[in-house]
């Protein structure tokens, strides 16, 4: 290993992380239980205050325990940068939301490279930084490298720089993180991309070692192309539903082919979350700004954007005008197993019943608490059954498995409408979305 990097014998790093958000607090835990010394720094005080306490402040599984064991042992938050000299490395994991005209906001990306660049100018030592968030190709060469240069005074022989993406689902992060199909690491110089190696010495995983841009392309391509398989597999779900036939069974036969692969192809209402749509659409502005004509992306986006309201169309044709209609809906957030409501599906077809003059009841297990600061005129209940009473239909829009146990709580209804925009129902009078 390379002079000036405290390692003891056990191959023990210090790892400082920017930013205590989704990624960066996951990267923390699992860094700190793969036996690192992780301090992460936040500019929100009281955020750094739960994490000391051992309180996530999100909900991810299996973060409480983690955090339970590390939190002011190997892991430590602080609300300054002090802590980054004392530190081999820094993970950036700030956030990269879409900006307005739908390419990614690089802001917070800036700010970090500014304050870990100024926090670099006493370190005598080498010190790696590491891109984890999302960004555009090229913006660890144009933004990262010369700002962090610029503020620390430092030459490009002090400090080496590394992109290694996250592929972290939502509700599965941790154990994504501990067990992954692949490690990408980009780097300009060996040296970086071993150290970043070395962080994950303990995981069994492929490493991929590749330039810095490349890496930064893997990660917007991997999502473009989940995105892509499961616009697919709604593009033919809706062919089949006109042909009567379960798209289910038919994406069965072609997943079952290992040059396809049976995953993301559930068909549905489409994708939503806070990572799939925001990378799309930053991918389909960054081709356009080269010139190119990204046909396939914007299809992908444009079937993703049209299949919600589909539900609605379904609905109508069963139960007519909806004025004064009442609607449950069960399934707010994007996912099950999140209390994530960010692009979720829900929220354009709730948009859409209100627009039609429906009144909406909804129940989520987790999602409803966030969904009530984006749509805060419909009415939440404590449970399904709840929102189901006297309901004209219902709409399933999230694939939470306590949903599948449901069957005599439709009868509460009104009259037992119950259309699926994810297949999760076991009862048999549902309808699906493209099945
Ligand atoms: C996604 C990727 O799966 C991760 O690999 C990636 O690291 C992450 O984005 C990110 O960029 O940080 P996530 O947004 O948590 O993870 O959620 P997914 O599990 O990918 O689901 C996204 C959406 O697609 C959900 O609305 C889900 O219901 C929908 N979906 C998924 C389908 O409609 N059909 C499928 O077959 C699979």
């Amino acid at each position: 290993m390379d002079d000036g990097i405290k390692q003891n014998y056990e191959g023990k790093l210090r790892i400082s992380i920017l930013g205590g958000g989704y990624v960066g607090l996951v990267t923390a835990v699992c860094l700190a239980e793969l036996g690192h010394r992780v301090d992460l720094v936040d500019i929100d005080k009281e955020r750094c205050e739960l994490i000391n306490a051992g309180e996530p402040p999100i909900y991810e599984s299996g973060l409480r325990e983690l955090l339970s064991i590390h939190a002011c042992r190997s892991l430590h938050a602080y609300a300054s940068y002090d802590v980054i000299k004392g530190s081999d490395m820094t993970f950036i994991c700030v956030g990269t939301p879409q900006g307005a005209d739908g390419s990614s906001d690089l802001s917070m990306v800036s700010s970090a490279c500014t304050s870990l660049g100024d926090s670099l100018k006493d370190k005598e030592e080498y010190h790696a930084v590491v891109v984890k968030s999302t960004v555009p190709p090229g913006t660890t060469e144009q933004l990262v490298i010369p700002s962090v240069l610029e503020h620390s005074g430092k030459e490009i022989s002090e400090i080496g720089f590394a992109v290694n993406p996250e592929f972290l689902r939502e509700g599965m992060a941790i154990y994504d993180f501990m067990n992954p199909d692949r490690i990408v690491i980009g780097s300009l110089e060996e040296r970086a991309g071993d150290l970043v190696e070395s962080v994950y010495r303990k995981i069994n995983a492929p490493i991929v070692r590749t330039a810095l841009t490349s890496a930064e392309m893997i990660k917007y391509a991997s999502n473009a192309f989940l995105a892509t398989k499961i616009s697919y597999a709604n593009e033919i779900g809706n062919i089949c539903k006109r042909l009567g036939i379960d798209v289910y069974d038919v994406m069965k036969g072609i997943g079952l082919d290992h040059r396809i692969g049976p995953a993301f192809l559930n068909a549905g209402a489409g994708f939503g979350g806070s990572c799939l749509p925001k990378d799309l659409s930053a991918l389909i502005a960054l081709a356009e700004d080269l010139g190119e004509d990204p046909v396939l992306l914007r299809s992908v986006m444009s079937i993703n954007e049209r299949q919600p309201l589909r539900m609605v169309d379904l609905l109508s044709r069963r139960v007519g005008d909806l004025r004064g209609k009442k609607i449950a809906i069960l399934g707010l957030s994007f996912k099950d197993n999140t209390d994530d409501v960010r692009e979720s599906r829900s929220i354009d077809v709730i948009n859409e019943l209100i627009l039609r003059g429906a009144l909406v009841a909804a129940y989520d297990p987790r999602g409803s608490t966030s969904m009530k600061r984006i749509l805060p005129d419909i009415s939440y209940h404590p449970t399904a059954a709840e929102a189901l009473r006297n309901a004209d239909a219902c709409l399933v829009m999230t694939e939470w498995p306590e949903f599948g146990l449901l069957d005599d709580e439709f009868n509460l209804m009104r009259s037992r409408v119950i259309i699926e925009g994810r297949r999760v129902l076991s009862c048999k009078d549902r309808e699906g979305i493209c099945w």
